[in-house]
């Protein structure tokens, strides 16, 4: 029988997932199905349970179930545990492996793709949700000078400091306290795109950074980059290069192979 993967959320029918892993598989000689799974809002265990029961090798949870993936997996990674959500999970024999992999596809992405080491700089990320605690030990197992982590309930940038602090140096921020601080690396973690709303960032920042990164992507630059650009940023990418990263990272945990990623992304820009 051949090995069965999904990606599982509501609502699913946008997802490139199902995309990039036939992409993979081709690349990689691997005989395995990949399909979207729509989860009712209170049936991702049932779904995720029959999935496992009839020859399902592992799943990539989106939206919103990464944080009731994470309470289903009967062990978990260091990253996502401490993310506290997963995104991938592999049905072993009689483990349930909770992983996280949108860290290390943000740290590829950034690094790797668009040739920008994190060692040493100084990197404001905004947001304090899901998406952001899910990059943070990642970003500092890269050793920046300085990870500062701002969001508009300032609180929550505080209880990440919290959480994170002794993997690297944090600090917590108001956007209000931005002004006169210098970022060479200024990531998007906020939803606030989607809701075409824009965190009150000082435009003055985006003129000194090398990169201003939203992990959000679309057809067009997202509402933030667009701001960005027109205030001096130098140079911008979306979460198109992360999306990609993030689902070979999870390939890796499940079939032990590494895919190239490079074809699939230009594959995905230019069917935009
Ligand atoms: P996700 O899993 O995508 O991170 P989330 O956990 O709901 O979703 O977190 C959304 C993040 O975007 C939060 O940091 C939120 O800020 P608050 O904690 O203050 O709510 C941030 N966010 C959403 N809309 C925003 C906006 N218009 N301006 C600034 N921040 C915004």
């Amino acid at each position: 029988m051949t090995d069965r993967y999904a990606v599982i959320g509501n609502p699913i029918s946008h997802s490139k997932s199902p995309l990039i892993h036939a992409a993979f598989a081709r690349q990689t000689h691997q005989a395995m199905q990949y399909d979207a799974l729509l989860s009712p809002l209170d049936g991702f265990q049932a779904i995720t349970r029959h999935f496992q029961e009839h020859g399902g090798k592992g799943l990539n949870v989106t939206v919103p179930f990464k944080l009731e993936a994470h309470q289903l997996a009967t062990r978990l990674t260091d990253r996502a545990a401490n993310a506290q959500a997963v995104n991938t999970l592999k049905f072993e024999q009689e483990e349930i492996l909770g992983d996280n992999t949108d860290g290390a596809g943000l740290v590829r992405d950034i690094e790797c793709n668009l040739g920008v080491p994190l060692i040493n700089k100084r990197i404001l990320l905004m947001g304090a949700g899901g998406a952001a605690r899910g990059v943070i030990l990642p970003i500092l197992l890269q050793q920046p000078l300085l990870l500062t982590i701002t969001n508009r309930t300032p609180e929550k940038a505080r209880a990440l400091k919290q959480q994170f602090s002794p993997h690297g140096d944090l600090m917590a921020s108001d956007y209000g306290m931005l002004r006169d601080r210098q970022f060479d690396i200024i990531i998007n973690a906020t939803s606030a795109s989607l809701n075409d709303a824009l965190p009150e960032l000082f435009p003055g920042l985006f003129e000194r950074t090398m990169l201003v990164y939203d992990m959000m992507y679309g057809s067009e630059l997202t509402r933030f980059l667009r701001y960005a650009q027109q205030h001096g940023a130098p140079r911008l990418a979306d979460g198109l290069g992360m999306l990609v990263e993030q689902a070979a990272e999870s390939f890796f945990v499940w079939r032990g192979i590494r895919p190239e990623t490079q074809p699939v992304i230009a594959m995905l820009k230019s069917s935009n």
